[in-house]
């Protein structure tokens, strides 16, 4: 039975939209432990809490565990939703109510139920040029019209949305912390125009930011959302639990108006019901105790650390022709080669060298650039970058 095949036809239109992650793809090649990976966006394994983790969960299953096994709303569990509006209400200095957040299954979950109550057929969408892929292949299945937009190193160039895109479009998806895949950070004039602009011409906002928690250098920047509550406009914020406690764990929020709030519980429900009653619950234990202000600060010093070493090497090793971002925070930085050099090609001799990296133009929706690429430092170890990093540097002097 296990090889029976589906004539094609059998497959919903919607489905022929769906394709495998160029990223997964790469990432079979680097199962061998001679590669060196800086093509996954995974968080460093030796963040991850495991025996905090692990008690937690013991903890509510010896609690609550008829509770923790039992479904639950759609909405999420009430104190973990008051304990992120807490959070958000002093970070915004406004009032946040639980209400406003629902609880999904990762960020990921979120942007997939987003596109169900936002996207028809050739519906207008704003997006960064490049853009998250992971957001892409949950969009793609709605078949969207992409209006990608241009960014330079303070991330989107929010002049570029001209009144007449402002009026046309379903919303924007914006990455405004060290954007995956460019690691830029969008600047706070700019913050403060994209709001505005979603006030003046009434598009949501979707702001994606799993990773602004993992500032290494600089000052914080408001949230868009954060902004709203001056400024207007309605931004709809994505929160993640994977990069700061563990993916594994498949949490995340919605924090946004009540009135989107109640769409996405009917999306939720038809989806999957709920979150993870005893994860939700598990992870409050652990929010509760303060122990992630603590744990941030470990995860940060790895990730500033391996950045400083990859950027370090890059210096010394890489040809003068080649240019890179220089993040803030987060896990990515993206590289420029000169215009002849393809990466995609390069990538093929790099693999041979058991060095492998993301080719750019897989995070384009469109016109992609075959001479960038995408860099990730958070789960090589020093001296690993530094070998990887050099093997790069050869093969480009050889170019
Ligand atoms: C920009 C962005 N959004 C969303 C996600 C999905 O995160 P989660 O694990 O919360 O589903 C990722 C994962 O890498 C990401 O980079």
């Amino acid at each position: 039975m296990d090889n029976f095949v589906i004539p094609e036809c059998t497959f919903s239109e919607r489905s022929k939209q769906l394709t495998n992650s160029a990223i997964r793809r790469i990432l079979k090649v680097t199962e061998s432990p001679k590669t060196i990976s800086f093509a996954g966006g995974l968080p460093a394994p030796k963040g991850f809490p495991v025996t905090v983790i692990q008690s937690a969960f013991n903890k509510v299953l010896s609690q609550n565990g008829y509770t923790a096994l039992q479904y639950s709303p759609t909405e999420g569990y009430y104190p973990l939703r008051e304990w992120i509006a807490n959070e958000a209400s002093q970070f915004c200095n406004c009032s946040i109510k639980p209400e406003q957040i629902l609880i999904v299954s990762g960020s990921q979950q979120a942007l997939d139920l987003l596109s169900k109550i936002f996207i028809d057929h050739g519906s207008n969408i704003l997006i960064e040029n490049p853009s998250y892929i992971g957001a892409l292949q949950s969009f793609n299945l709605y078949k969207p019209n992409y209006i990608p937009l241009p960014t330079d190193n303070d991330g989107l160039i929010s002049d570029s949305i001209t009144p007449d895109l402002a009026k046309i479009c379903r919303f924007l998806y914006v990455l405004p912390n060290f954007q995956n895949p460019t690691g830029q950070t969008l600047n706070f004039y700019r913050r403060v125009h994209l709001v505005k602009l979603s006030e003046q011409f009434q598009f949501p906002i979707i702001e994606d930011d799993p990773y602004g928690d993992l500032r290494f250098i600089g000052t914080p920047q408001p949230t868009l959302f954060s902004l709203s509550n001056k400024y207007g406009g309605n931004i709809i914020h994505l929160g993640s639990f994977s990069k700061i406690l563990a993916p594994g764990l498949r949490l995340g929020y919605i924090l946004a108006s009540k009135h989107v709030i109640d769409k996405l519980v009917q999306a939720k429900q038809a989806t999957d019901l709920h979150t993870s009653t005893l994860t939700q619950m598990a992870v409050y234990e652990i929010l509760k105790t303060g122990f992630i202000k603590k744990h941030l600060t470990n995860i940060r010093q790895i990730y500033r650390e391996q950045s400083i070493s990859m950027i370090n090497t890059m210096e010394k090793k890489f040809p003068k022709e080649v240019s890179w971002t220089r993040p803030e925070g987060g896990m990515f930085l993206w590289v420029t080669l000169p215009t002849q050099i393809n990466s995609t090609k390069l990538l093929k001799k790099a693999i041979e060298k058991n060095v492998v990296f993301v080719p750019g133009e897989f995070f384009y929706s469109e016109k992609s650039l075959t001479n960038t690429l995408r860099l990730s430092f958070s789960t090589v170890p020093e001296e690993k970058i530094l070998e990887g990093i050099s093997i790069l540097g050869k093969l480009l002097d050889e170019y």
